[in-house]
C-alpha cells in the first residue's frame, strides 16, 4: 500500500441513496476525521485480503469451510486483552472440531476489530417521555440514555480505528506466537466434553485424539501447524468510515477497503442501487451480502451484477438469515436462480438473525435449538439441490454470558437474567459455541 498515491476513490456512493448514517451536529468535525484517517496506516494489507479471497474461493467449491464468529457490536468497554483472548480461543477451538468433521481447512474470521457500527430499527429511542437518537454503535454514539452520549461524535471513529488496530495486534501475536497450536486447542476441547453436560461428544473427541496421534506417529511437524491464518470482518455500514479506509495498492495499483479483510452489507442496506453496495463495488476485497426470507431471485442477480459482474469465484459470498421456519421454502429458489446464472458465490448461513425474539419477562434472546434448526436446515437444502454449504456466520462470545435459551446448560428464560450483557443481539456463549461446532462437525461428516 502506498498512502501517498491520491485517493481514486469511488465517490459514486455520496450520489446514491444511504440508509442508516448517523446525523453529526457539525460537519466541519466530520469532514477533519476523515482526513486524519485517510493519512493513517491500513489496518489490513492487499496480500492478506487476496489470500482471505483465494480462501473463500476454495469455500464456494467446498474445499474448506468458513468459520466467521464474534459479536453483534463489539464495544470499547470490552476492547480488553482478556475479552479478545477469550472469543479468538472460542473461534480456534471451533475452528479444530470443524476442521476435523469437514476433512477441509476451516477459514477462520473474527467478526472481530472493526466491528463497531449498527443499524437499528428505529432512528430514535423514547424512554418515559424522553426521545434521544438510537445507540447505533460505539464507532457513533455511546449507549447511555443521554443526550450527550446518544449525539453521534465523528471523534468516536478515530477510537474505533485505533482500537480495531489494538485487537489486529493482539490477534496477529497469538495466532502467529503459538497460542494457536492445534495440541494445545485440542487439550481445551478435552476439557470442554469432560463436562458431564457435553459427555455425548466425548466419542468425537476421542477420535480426534487418535488421529493426532496417527498425525504424530506418521511424522507431522506439530510445531509447523502452531501458527494460524486469522482474518477480520465487519459489516461496512459507516460510508464515511469505510470510503475513509480506502487505499490504493501500489503493486496492483487495485483498491482496498482496508478497514478490514471482509466487509459485508446487512440485510437493510443491501440495495443493489444504493449506497453501501456502490462503495463495495469499487473495492478488491471479498465482500458478503445478508439475505433475508424476502429476498427474490431477481434481487439476488442483480447483486452478483453488481458486486461481481465478471463471476470470480471467492468474491462474493450470500450470508442467508432467513429464520428456521422459513428457510426451507426461501432458499432453494435463490440457490436456483444463481445456479442458472452460472457466476459463483460463496453460501454461507447466518442462523442468528432470522431467529430472534423477545422473551416474557423481555430480554431479546434466541433459542439454540432454533439456530441449530436453521443450520440443518441450510445443509439439507445445499444438499438436495447438489450446491455447497460453504460456512457459518455467528455471534458469540468468549464469555459465560446467558444471551440465547437453552444449549447443554439448559438457561432459560430466568436464567437470561443472570449475565445478559450485550447492548445490541444475543450472543452464544463459550460453551454454547463449542456445542454448536461439535454438531455441526457430525452433520459435516456425513
Ligand atoms: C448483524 O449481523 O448484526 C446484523 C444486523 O445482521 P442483518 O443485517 O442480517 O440483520
Ligand atoms: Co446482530
Amino acid at each position: 500500500m502506498n498512502e501517498l498515491d491520491p485517493p481514486r476513490i469511488p465517490a459514486g456512493w455520496r450520489a446514491r441513496p444511504a440508509s442508516q448514517q448517523p446525523v453529526y451536529p457539525d460537519a466541519a468535525e466530520l469532514a477533519a476525521v476523515t482526513a486524519d484517517l485517510r493519512g493513517r496506516p491500513p489496518l489490513v494489507f492487499a496480500g492478506e485480503v487476496d489470500s482471505l479471497r483465494a480462501q473463500m474461493a476454495a469455500a464456494s467449491r467446498g474445499r474448506a469451510f468458513v468459520l466467521m464468529g464474534g459479536d453483534c457490536a463489539e464495544t470499547f468497554r470490552e476492547n480488553t486483552a482478556n475479552h479478545i483472548r477469550l472469543k479468538l480461543q472460542t473461534i480456534l477451538q471451533m475452528a479444530a472440531v470443524l476442521t476435523y468433521g469437514a476433512s477441509t481447512p476451516v477459514v477462520k474470521i473474527g467478526r472481530m476489530a472493526g466491528q463497531y457500527a449498527k443499524p437499528r430499527s428505529r432512528a430514535d429511542e423514547t424512554r418515559d417521555g424522553v426521545t434521544l437518537p438510537s445507540y447505533r454503535g460505539d464507532s457513533v454514539n455511546d449507549h447511555a440514555f443521554t443526550p450527550r452520549a446518544r449525539t453521534p461524535d465523528p471523534r468516536r471513529m478515530l477510537d474505533a480505528y485505533l482500537r480495531a488496530g489494538t485487537t489486529l495486534n493482539l490477534i496477529r501475536s497469538f495466532t502467529m506466537g503459538g497460542y494457536a497450536d492445534l495440541r494445545e486447542v485440542h487439550s481445551w476441547n478435552r476439557g470442554f466434553t469432560a463436562n458431564p453436560a457435553y459427555k455425548r461428544f466425548e466419542a468425537f473427541a476421542e477420535e480426534i485424539d487418535r488421529a493426532m496421534r496417527f498425525m504424530e506417529a506418521a511424522g507431522v511437524d506439530f510445531d509447523a501447524l502452531r501458527q494460524v491464518d486469522f482474518y477480520s470482518a465487519h459489516e461496512a455500514l459507516l460510508l464515511e468510515y469505510e470510503d475513509a479506509m480506502i487505499r490504493v495498492d501500489s503493486r496492483s495499483g487495485r483498491l482496498y477497503d482496508t478497514s478490514a479483510h471482509l466487509l459485508w452489507v446487512g440485510e437493510r442496506t443491501r440495495g443493489p442501487q444504493d449506497a453501501h453496495v456502490t462503495l463495495l463495488t469499487g473495492v478488491h476485497n471479498p465482500v458478503g451480502v445478508k439475505i433475508g426470507p424476502d429476498t427474490g431471485p431477481h434481487d439476488v442477480v442483480a447483486l452478483i451484477d453488481r458486486l461481481n459482474p465478471t463471476g470470480e469465484a471467492g468474491r462474493l459470498s450470500l450470508i442467508t438469515r432467513m429464520g428456521a421456519g422459513r428457510l426451507r421454502e426461501a432458499l432453494p429458489p435463490l440457490v436456483e436462480a444463481v445456479r442458472a446464472d452460472g457466476r459463483p458465490v460463496t453460501w454461507i448461513t447466518d442462523p442468528m438473525h432470522g431467529n430472534t425474539i423477545t422473551a416474557d419477562n423481555g430480554y431479546k434472546t434466541r433459542r439454540f435449538e432454533a439456530i441449530m434448526e436453521e443450520v440443518r436446515a441450510f445443509f439439507e437444502v445445499h444438499r438436495a439441490l447438489g450446491t455447497v454449504p460453504g460456512g457459518i456466520h455467528v455471534e458469540l462470545t468468549g464469555d459465560d454470558v446467558t444471551e440465547v435459551l437453552g444449549g447443554g446448560e439448559h438457561i432459560d428464560e430466568a436464567g437470561l437474567a443472570e449475565r445478559y450483557e450485550t447492548l445490541v443481539d444475543p450472543r452464544l456463549n463459550h460453551q454454547q459455541s463449542l456445542e454448536m461446532a461439535f454438531e455441526l462437525a457430525e452433520m459435516l461428516k456425513v
